[in-house]
């Protein structure tokens, strides 16, 4: 019973950080940043961060403990919504590399690719509240 609490417990704290930092660098971070001259470094030095622990270690813990949780408390991935789920964590992995390692490293200086990286993050922070309800929806047997 103790894995299943914490398995629970950490995928949603992994999804609090993922979902919280992608809005707390919408609404607090990049506003205030867009004006100042330094802008470029900042952006690139939080980007870099946030790629390491948000893209690569937190989306990685989160496929782990949602598996470990589909299978521990769900009895695998038949369900619709746990394969829809799995569906929509591969788009927003795609989105986030294509974010990360492409138009976020390429944005210094290129207005067409910080377009597309604002662009990127935007689609995977709405992408990522859908996760969080069909966790919901999972949670309640739908
Ligand atoms: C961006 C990635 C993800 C986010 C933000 C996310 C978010 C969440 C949240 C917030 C919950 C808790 C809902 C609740 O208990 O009411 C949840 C539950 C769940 N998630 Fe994820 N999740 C992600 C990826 C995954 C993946 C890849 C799987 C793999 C199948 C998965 C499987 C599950 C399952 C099975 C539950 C139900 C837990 C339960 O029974 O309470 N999640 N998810």
């Amino acid at each position: 019973m103790f894995t299943k609490e914490l398995l629970i417990w950490l995928h949603v704290v992994l999804a609090s950080f993922w979902v919280g930092g992608m809005i707390f660098l919408s609404l607090v971070v990049a506003p205030f940043i867009r004006s100042r001259p330094y802008r470029n470094e900042v952006f690139q030095e939080v980007g870099r961060r946030f790629s390491l622990y948000g893209t690569f270690l937190t989306l990685g813990l989160l496929f782990l403990t949602g598996i470990g949780i589909a299978y521990l408390v769900h009895g695998g991935l038949e369900r619709r919504t746990i394969k829809e789920k799995l569906a929509l964590f591969v788009i927003i992995l795609v989105v986030s590399l294509l974010h990360d390692l492409w138009a976020g490293r390429k944005a210094v200086g290129s207005e067409f690719h910080r377009r597309w990286a604002r662009n990127l993050g935007i689609v995977n922070l709405l992408l990522s509240l859908l996760m969080v309800y069909m966790g919901v929806r999972i949670r309640l047997g739908l």
